[in-house]
């Protein structure tokens, strides 16, 4: 069967990558939407060589044009409004908000880590924040073979996770301008700032991390703190992530295992000085992990430096991948 698929907020950072995404993969399109706020509506964009005119999204957008999947990434306020109008009238929505992501009815979907937890969806599924997602790719294999006691996240983000704004934020910092973007400077500095902060004194992005962690992993007692940082780094995320198993591991079998688990690429030659950087993750969809290393404070403990384009693989490619899933699996 040959779907219909639109990607709404198609002008948007995640949104171009959307486009570029599925150029590269191969759905099986019948007809193919951009929509986008009235701001960018009548602009073109180009998709398989071919013009597509932006289109503005309105309630009736789904059911007019008989859409079969939706690829959001417009923010919340539009994901909140229009994914349930777009599911009322059969189109199944995929998510890149944070609206969502932590509804008990609402999948949050890593398609190397929780793919079954699709076939549950009712109409929307949620891509997860994109700190979490390179983070729980490589924690698969260790809860599945070690489990996971507690996780320590360090993360050290790319403006372009705040869109095209975060983006001119570094670019016009690194020439003088005063930031629009964010409360402060990006251009040499580093925010520990990511998103609002909340009553606990953590960030939104902080207590993301912690919660979509246990909802991918199906655990809600798993131990997690996290600190995110904002640095000035064009694309893709690092994170330093401690975590604390249950059982005794050989650290040479660990790195087999991670090694041998889907979407991860191992860099770790430290003789060489391999490995994972930003400059190098981007344009991948896997996720580069390296630094591996005994925690020697701990039991039963490991560092670990994870890589990877947030937004490909922290966005776009996992929303296309949760796509490509529900078309084999499901229709
Ligand atoms: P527009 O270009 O019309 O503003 P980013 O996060 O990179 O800034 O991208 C945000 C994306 O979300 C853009 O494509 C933007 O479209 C889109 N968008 C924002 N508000 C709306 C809305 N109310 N309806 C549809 N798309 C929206």
């Amino acid at each position: 069967k040959k779907i219909n698929l639109a990607v709404v907020g198609a002008t948007g950072m995640v949104g171009r990558t959307f486009l570029k995404v599925l150029e590269e993969k191969n759905l099986p399109i019948e007809n193919f939407y951009v929509f986008a706020s009235a701001r960018s509506a009548g602009s073109t964009l180009t998709f398989n060589g071919k013009e597509y005119t932006v289109l503005e999204l309105n309630e009736n957008s789904f059911k007019d044009y008989q859409i079969d999947i939706a690829l959001f990434s417009a923010g919340g306020g539009t994901s909140l409004k229009y994914a349930p109008i777009a599911a009322e009238s059969g189109c199944i929505v995929i998510d890149n908000s944070s609206a969502w992501r932590m509804d008990p009815n609402v999948p949050l979907v890593v398609p190397e880590v929780n793919p079954e937890d699709i076939r549950n969806h009712q109409g929307i599924i949620a891509n997860p924040n994109c700190s979490t997602i390179q983070a729980v790719v490589a924690l698969k294999p260790l809860h599945e073979y070690y489990g996971i006691k507690r996780i320590v996240y360090t993360t050290f983000q790319a403006v372009s996770g705040a869109g095209m704004g975060g983006w001119s934020d570094l670019e016009e910092g690194l020439k003088g301008q005063a930031p629009k973007k964010f409360p402060h400077p990006i251009a040499n500095n580093c925010l520990p700032h990511i998103d609002v902060f909340l009553e606990n004194g953590y960030t939104k992005e902080e207590m993301k991390m912690v919660e979509e962690t246990r909802k991918i992993l199906h655990d809600d007692t798993l131990r997690i703190t996290a600190t995110t940082v904002r640095v000035p780094v064009f694309n893709s995320h690092s994170e330093s992530i401690n975590v604390e198993l249950n059982k005794p591991f050989e650290i040479d079998e660990l790195i087999n295992r991670l090694s041998a688990s889907e979407g991860i690429i191992v860099q770790d030659d430290l003789a060489n000085n391999i490995y994972p950087l930003a400059i190098n993750a981007t344009g991948h969809d896997e996720v580069f992990v390296g630094r591996i290393r005994r925690d020697e404070s701990l039991e039963h403990g490991i560092n670990l430096w994870v890589v990877a384009d947030n937004i490909r693989k922290g966005a776009a490619s996992n929303a296309v991948q949760i796509a490509e899933w529900i078309i084999a699996n499901m229709m």
